[in-house]
């Protein structure tokens, strides 16, 4: 295949997309006290819009005020104030570019701190090891509070199309609520929802149906998914290929392929299971296997930084690339690919003893750089790991007490 990163993809909806390269979900803790976007997010949007990329993908949004990945996490739901999500699509629309909403739901990937709902398939609580602690045993969720997940699903994703976005990614990767599910780990119902992967999809299947009749034909479907969770035992490679063929007779318009999840974070190029990732493009191998099967079109995430890494993704069967961390670092980096593409972009990697403690300060890195973009300033490429982790670490604690006194947790 020879298509170029720098031509246009059409959707299987008619969307058209001006290039190949996809600025991946990275969750940002920037909303202010309302869970909304203000100036600091918009303007971060708008320097990926400037930047070149031909599709933004939000940071996660959550359906549920009560159920949040982590402080200063935007929230979409029924009653929310509408006019931030117009302003930030609308910014984020300029130069020609899209914009999807990712919408999602942790499961029990909550932190004890934060509190609120912790709710799975299943009482199967997170082994982080000796960082165990700092998550809780989640309680199994009834029929009444599957149907209400699927309900706030559908309603975010309307609302997301009213305010003028393009799409919406539903996150079902990376062990969240959806990932949960589908994982045989974490998934040990007997009922309708477990056993069988077709039962453990069918949470999955169910939101992305609702969501479909409640949308427009125009408005772009997509899920992320994990090419497998890396862990013995997990949701593997053949299960993916399996749920990608079933995402494919719903219609949707993209699956992302990634991998991992808070206890083996293979998105950051680990994994749980003794198996080694490609140090460039992860789970290239992974996608490319799975995309020779499936019609639907495929984009994959993680580790591209060099033009040449993600010219031979697209080149291997993909028809879309993400990245997150380099265009944290560089959000510009589409256009100066245009003018050089031997130009190197950067991904922070911190390989510390502990490997929880790299995993957040590699965040922290991230993040910091995000505001620094959100409050006008240039990203810092040579930062200390150690010191953005003490920051985002007080900054968190911050914002989540913010969080407890507001929703009187
Ligand atoms: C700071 C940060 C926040 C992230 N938040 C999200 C998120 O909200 N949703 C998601 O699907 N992935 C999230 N990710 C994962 C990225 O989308 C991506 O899958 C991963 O970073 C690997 O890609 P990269 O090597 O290009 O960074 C996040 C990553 C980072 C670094």
């Amino acid at each position: 295949m020879t298509s170029s990163i720098f031509t246009a993809f059409t959707l299987p909806n008619g969307q058209v997309i001006k290039n190949r390269l996809v600025k991946a979900a990275m969750e940002e803790n920037l909303a202010n006290v309302e869970h909304l976007p203000d100036t600091v997010l918009k303007r971060l949007y708008k320097a990926w819009a400037d930047g070149g990329v031909g599709l933004i993908i939000t940071g996660n949004v959550m359906i549920d005020h009560l159920a949040m990945t982590g402080p200063g996490g935007v929230v979409l739901e029924q009653d929310t104030d509408l006019k931030p999500f117009i302003d930030l699509a609308q910014l984020s629309q300029s130069n020609d570019t899209k914009i999807w909403m990712q919408i999602n739901h942790p499961g029990r990937q909550v932190f004890k701190k934060m509190g609120g709902k912790v709710l799975s398939p299943s009482d199967v609580a997170l082994d982080m090891g000796k960082h165990s602690a700092m998550f809780s045993t989640p309680k199994p969720m009834d029929q009444t509070e599957i149907d209400d997940v699927i309900q706030r699903f559908t309603i975010t994703a309307n609302r997301a199309e009213e305010a003028g976005f393009d799409g919406v990614e539903i996150h079902a990767a990376h062990g969240y609520l959806l990932a949960q599910f589908l994982s045989p780990l974490t998934n040990k119902r007997q009922d309708q929802w477990g056993g069988s992967l077709e039962n453990r999809a069918r949470l999955l299947l169910e939101v992305v149906k609702s969501v479909k009749a409640a949308c427009s034909d125009s408005f772009a479907i997509a899920v992320k998914l994990n090419s497998a969770d890396f862990q013995r035992g997990g949701f593997d490679i053949e299960d993916a290929e399996q749920v990608v063929k079933m995402l494919g007779e719903l219609n949707i318009d993209l699956v992302e392929l990634s991998g991992g999840s808070y206890e083996a974070p293979a998105m950051q190029g680990r994994t749980a299971d003794n198996r080694t990732l490609a140090r460039e493009a992860y789970f290239l191998e992974f996608a490319s296997k799975i995309a020779e099967n499936v019609s639907v079109p495929i984009m994959t995430t993680g580790g591209v930084r060099r033009y040449d890494v993600a010219k031979q993704v697209i080149d291997n069967g993909m028809h879309l690339v993400g990245m997150a961390s380099a265009l944290a670092l560089t959000p510009d980096l589409p256009n100066k690919w245009q003018q050089d593409s031997t130009i190197l972009g950067h991904i922070p990697i911190v390989d510390w003893k502990d490997k929880t403690l790299s995993g957040l300060a590699t965040m922290a890195l991230v993040k910091q750089q995000l505001r620094r973009i959100g409050s006008g300033k240039s990203p810092n490429l040579s930062a200390s790991p150690v010191w953005a982790l003490i920051t985002d670490q007080v900054r968190a604690a911050k914002l989540t007490k913010r969080y407890k006194k507001q929703h009187k947790i």
